[in-house]
């Protein structure tokens, strides 16, 4: 396996829910951390706990959907961390309704921050990561994979995530650069509790994935000696029915 100490990773979406417990996951191992979402307080929250094992913890509060959102990212990184060993993307929107009668606007709104978030911030940062044969994970969906009733937008938009890691992945795998899609079921986050009051069912956390398993899986991936490559993941609660 190889160690992580030190590596330079950006997270986005780190300030709650998977996001938090991938960057809390990674300063466990030492790594430098690039923290980046909308919410500065729930930011500054985990860069705090980050801090007591990670050597290096940066917040970065910015509507990653905003024009020159991407040119503020790579300008702070590489003024204050020179380089980019690892990106996780996790920062993601969500929402449901039936194909008749979801908002168009809304479909475009999941798009934006679902698959042009992404998009743009791989090829804004790809020349940095390509300089460290770094690694890109991209945190899908089990609706990446099956779309179910009425989740059709956002899982075109996951489908759509998938096609843009595993094409990355065969341009960049000949500059050493990784890439691996994580497609995870229900996890215990502040989004999944939101989804459970919408379906009117009790919110039960303790059956459903943790942020921390997701992490796990994660990190053991980006420590994979570098003859190998992991590509895809899926993992799901052992609790199918709930
Ligand atoms: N929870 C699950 O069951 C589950 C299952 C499968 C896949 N996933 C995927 O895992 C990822 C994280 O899920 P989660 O449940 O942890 O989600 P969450 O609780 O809704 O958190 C989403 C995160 O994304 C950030 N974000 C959203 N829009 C943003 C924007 N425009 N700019 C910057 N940051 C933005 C939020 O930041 P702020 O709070 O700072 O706004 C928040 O930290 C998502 O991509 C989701 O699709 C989750």
């Amino acid at each position: 396996m190889i160690a992580l100490e030190n590596h330079v990773a950006v997270v986005t979406g780190a300030g709650q829910g998977i996001g938090r417990g991938i960057a809390l996951g990674l300063a466990a191992k030492r790594v430098r951390l690039f923290l980046v979402g909308r919410n500065s307080t729930t930011l500054h929250e985990v860069a705090e706990l980050a801090r007591a094992s990670s050597p290096l913890v940066l917040v970065h509060a910015t509507d990653l959907v905003a024009d020159g959102a991407m040119t503020g990212i790579v300008e702070n990184l590489s003024k204050q961390l020179g380089g980019l060993d690892v990106l996780i993307h996790c920062a993601g929107a969500y929402s449901s309704g039936d194909l008749q009668t979801a908002s168009v606007e809304e479909f475009d709104r999941l798009y934006r921050t679902n698959v042009r978030v992404p998009y743009l911030l791989t090829q804004s940062l790809l020349p940095m990561l390509k300089k460290r044969k770094g690694q890109i994970v991209f945190i899908n969906s089990s609706q990446g994979l099956h779309a179910r009733a009425r989740v059709g937008q956002f899982a075109a938009t996951q489908h759509a995530l998938k096609a843009i890691a595993d094409s990355l992945r065969d341009e960049a795998n000949s500059d050493g650069v990784r890439v691996f899609s994580v497609y995870p079921g229900r996890t215990a986050t502040p989004r999944m509790e939101a989804i459970y009051r919408l379906e009117g069912k009790e919110y039960k956390p303790e059956l459903l994935l943790q942020a921390e398993d997701v992490a796990e899986v994660v990190i053991n991936a980006l420590m994979m000696p570098l003859t190998a490559e992991v590509t895809n993941i899926t993992i799901r609660p052992l609790m199918k029915s709930y």
